[in-house]
């Protein structure tokens, strides 16, 4: 038996018998994304049983068919073991116009509910629902664990209602886990983003470069989601690498890895004008969040420093 086939390391046998003995039958939404993709191809490469929660038509036996928002019969969930909730609109995929922050919000929030109400017919041990360190609001550079409050602006309140929305299966009895994610470093989503310009020599750090990411890499974030699928930990866990860095010195690192230099600077007011909302809560937002509990209850990063997960992230 091995650790999740493309991580390239083991997860320890102490993690117990749900990650190695028994096979797991999961149900996952969200599982054509960046996350979801990478944590279903590690649960199949263990010899688990995947059924993706599809809001299409389903393809075959391994797919059901689910709405935000509508019902999920607990057959859906019937004979399920977990579910992951990782289903959602893009956070930085358009300019925030009032119309998409409520599809941010709704896709969320209306989602988690049915999922949720699923979950507390079917009770199935755990589920691990989606979350973000946007929770936390911008903490300057105050390091956060999770035991600090909900911060302001549109993505923490987003946040709160997500979580609150998963109240039904709490309220049943499942052991339910948020996972607060940083920005996942894998193949795609934000480093997919920024390969291009850096790999022209046109990258550069957002504003003065001095507020801070965390991070994750997509094998530490499908290693940390298959840890909370076993073990006993509920309630808000950190998915982040227990270094973040600052934007100066994360555009220094993906120049680097790359092999190109980064010498420009997009100044703050340059990007509210492109991205306006968003500027301040996606580019210019400073979170400096620990993995506390993740740390705590043993769990093992596998690329615990930004410049080792840029390199995997960007190797072809
Ligand atoms: N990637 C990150 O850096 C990061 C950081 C913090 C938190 N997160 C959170 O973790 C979760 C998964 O992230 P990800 O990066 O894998 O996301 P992703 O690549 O954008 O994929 C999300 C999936 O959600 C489904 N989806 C898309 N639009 C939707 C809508 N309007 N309503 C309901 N479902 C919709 C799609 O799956 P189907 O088409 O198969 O339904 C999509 O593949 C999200 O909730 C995200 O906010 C991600």
């Amino acid at each position: 038996m091995g650790g999740p086939g493309h991580t390239g390391y083991r997860l320890p046998d102490s993690w117990g018998p749900l990650a190695y003995g028994g096979r797991m039958r999961v149900a996952v939404t969200g599982a054509s994304g960046l996350i979801g993709t990478a944590l279903v191809r590690s649960l199949e490469a263990d010899g688990h049983r995947v059924v993706r929660l599809v809001r299409r038509q389903p393809a075959g036996p391994r797919e059901m068919s689910w709405q935000p928002g509508g019902t999920l019969g607990a057959e859906a969930l019937a004979g399920v073991d977990a579910v992951v909730h990782l289903a959602g609109a893009g956070i930085g995929d358009r300019r925030w116009s009032a119309a998409y922050k409520r599809v941010i919000r709704e896709s969320r929030v209306r989602g988690t509910r049915t999922v949720a109400e699923a979950v507390a017919q079917a009770r199935p041990r755990v589920l691990v629902c989606g979350s973000a360190i946007g929770f936390y609001g911008d903490t300057g550079g105050r390091e956060v664990d999770e035991t600090a409050p909900a911060g302001s602006g549109f993505l923490a309140g987003v946040v709160r209602d997500w979580e609150a929305a998963a109240a039904p299966a709490r309220e049943a009895g499942v052991r339910v886990v948020f996972a607060r994610t940083g920005l996942v470093l894998g193949r795609g989503g934000l480093v997919g983003r920024l390969l291009p310009l850096f790999r022209l020599g046109l990258g550069g750090r957002l504003g003065d470069g001095r507020q801070w990411m965390s991070w994750i890499s997509l094998d530490d974030e499908v290693a940390a989601l298959r840890f909370l699928l076993d073990g006993d930990l509920e309630g808000p866990v950190n998915l982040t690498a227990p270094r973040p860095v600052t934007n100066a010195d994360f555009t220094r690192a993906l120049a680097r890895a790359v092999g190109r230099p980064a010498v420009l600077a997009v100044p703050g007011a340059a990007l509210r004008l492109v991205l306006g909302e968003f500027a301040e809560e996606g580019a210019l937002i400073s979170q400096r969040v620990l993995p506390r509990r993740l740390e705590e209850a043993g769990f093992t990063f596998g690329h615990p420093e930004v410049t080792a997960a840029l390199a995997t992230a960007t190797s072809t």
